[in-house]
């Protein structure tokens, strides 16, 4: 890797536009137990940014952003026991709220959530160095995921209030709580992926424990006071610190009921087996992927670059969905290959903050070094880096092409997850199907390209190994309609809008043979409207 001080241009403090500031020390050590926002007087975290200050002789340090709690473990079992109070054996307050109640919850929450736009966003472009453009859109899609899942409760709850009549027998079938959630969203989309699980489990009346991030944690801080303001205690409770001393004792207590955990395979699997009751613990996770693309002999090239780029490099190829590994058929490599070196080289470096920037500094301590082994790796082995990449000035490393990779080199078959683009040369498309068996992973692919028998072909035998198949188009979450999981090693359930609210609940049903006597008991409670469940009440 070349070290190179004109990659990109890291500011002076004074050279920061004051749109883009933020002071942060207000946020400092917060975190929301029970009901209460908390400022921890213990050890806490400093929070660099991946934008550093260049001093006048030319020197570069990390931004400091602000300080996150390190809470111990004895207010980790605190926040457990104010979840499981919040449970109390799905007889809380928030568990057994009718579900009109909790949606007015939720919404006045997510008014509240937009009141604080400004600074989360803020937030995620010195955290992160996610682009402005990318950090208003982190924001604004979350607000619109809890705006659909309101909805869509709305229509599980129209649906949930009818009676059932079979073989006999009257049932009444809603979706119940499951007890205590641990939620834990990964850096790279702090607040997205967090609450696209915080969210729909709390609507569906679990109490919810969110373990913050180590990057992206701050950004969650502004909108604390509204979680106590709207929800009642231990409802919601947000923590950080270190993983083995806060959720550690959590797991192993038994007492969680749900892990919702999106990162790496290697820790959701010490977390699950840490829980000592393993049948009683539900997992929704998201993991690692190698989601690859195809460009088939008939591509448009020039369409396929454009999607590669931005499905390689959105964020730096730091999402679990980017494409991390190109087969390009022999025929086009060449010249597919050019045209993405070009491309890529072409990308805006700088500040999350300037306009039209692609490319920004990596939030990960030493990820520059990571990248540039898989690089080497694959150098050795006879790839070549064909751009101008693989060149690192402190936290920033410029996206490098590497051509062509071949299954002996790392860059084949680990996630990179951050600024490296693998190219690899096919001459069939069983090759294309063999890569996805031999694979530990199987969220997504894309196929470029015009041939219906080549892409019939692949579709169907793709379909089964993977879980999204895109056609001319790069591999991707959204719609939040859509089901969003993956196979093997990289998913455990299924997200989306509607999806997440059966991840978080299960179906109860009450029942009683159809009987005149039944009827009526059920009638009557109806009637009264005495039952939270027994009901036909529906919200409109
Ligand atoms: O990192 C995984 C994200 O959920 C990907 O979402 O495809 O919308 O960037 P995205």
């Amino acid at each position: 890797m070349e070290n190179d001080s004109a990659l990109v241009k890291f500011p002076a403090r004074s050279e920061v536009p004051a749109t883009a500031t933020i002071d942060a020390t207000r946020y400092d050590g917060l975190y929301l137990i029970d009901g209460e926002v908390r400022r921890w007087d213990g050890a806490r975290d400093e929070v660099r940014s991946p934008v550093c200050y260049r001093a006048e002789d030319g020197s570069l340090e990390r931004a400091l952003v602000g300080h996150t709690a390190k809470l111990d473990e004895a207010t980790a079992r605190l926040c457990l026991d104010a979840a499981v109070r919040a449970w109390n054996h799905g007889r809380g307050e928030w568990p057994s709220a009718r579900v009109a109640d909790r949606l007015a919850a939720i919404a006045k929450f997510t008014d509240k959530m937009r009141e604080q736009r400004e600074d989360v966003v803020r937030l995620l472009q010195w955290e992160i160095a996610k682009t402005r453009k990318d950090a208003e859109s982190e924001f604004d899609r979350t607000v619109q995921y809890i705006v659909d899942t309101i909805e869509a409760v709305k229509e599980l709850d129209r649906t949930s209030s009818r009676f059932h009549l079979a073989e006999g027998f009257i049932g009444q079938i809603r979706r119940s709580p499951l007890g205590v959630v641990l939620c834990m969203g990964p850096f790279n989309y702090p607040l997205n992926e967090t609450y696209t699980t915080l969210i729909p489990a709390l609507i569906m009346g679990n109490p919810v424990i969110s373990k913050l991030p180590r990057f992206g944690a701050m950004a969650h801080m502004p909108l604390l006071a509204a979680m106590a303001e709207c929800f009642p205690r231990g409802a919601v409770n947000v923590v950080q610190g270190d993983g083995a001393t806060v959720v550690g004792p959590m797991m192993t207590s038994g007492a969680v009921d749900v892990l919702a955990f999106i990162g790496t395979s290697r820790v959701a699997n010490i977390l699950t087996k840490q829980h000592p009751k393993p049948n009683r613990l539900r997992t929704v996770t998201g993991l690692e992927a190698k989601n690859p693309a195809v460009i088939l002999p008939d591509a448009d090239l020039d369409a396929a670059v454009r999607e590669c780029v931005s499905g390689a490099l959105s964020f730096n190829g730091q999402r679990c969905t980017a494409i991390k590994l190109i087969f390009a058929h022999r025929s086009v490599a060449d010249a597919f290959v050019a045209k993405l070196s070009a491309a890529v080289d072409a990308l805006k470096a700088g500040m999350p903050w300037e306009p039209g920037v692609a490319l920004t500094p990596l939030p990960e301590p030493n990820k520059a070094a990571t990248l540039s082994a898989l690089v080497a790796d694959a150098v050795a082995k006879g790839a070549r880096v064909v751009n101008h990449g693989d060149r690192a000035s402190e936290t920033f490393y410029r996206p490098a092409v590497v051509y062509p990779v071949i299954p002996s080199m790392r860059l084949y078959h680990e996630e990179q997850f951050g600024p490296v683009v693998p190219v690899a040369v096919y001459d069939d498309e069983h090759e294309i199907d063999a890569f996805m068996r031999e694979s530990n992973y199987g969220q997504q692919i894309a196929l470029f390209g015009r041939d219906r028998a080549r892409i019939a072909f692949l579709v169907d035998a793709l379909v089964n190994q993977v879980s999204r198949i895109n056609l001319n188009s790069q591999c991707r979450r959204g719609p939040d309609s859509f089901p969003f999981t993956g196979r093997k090693d990289s998913a455990e359930g299924t997200l989306s809008v509607t999806d997440a609210l059966r991840q978080f609940s299960i179906r109860s049903v009450v029942a009683c043979q159809a009987n005149a006597e039944n009827k009526e008991l059920v009638q009557d409670i109806v009637a009264s409207r005495s039952s939270a469940f027994l009901s036909t009440d529906f919200i409109l």
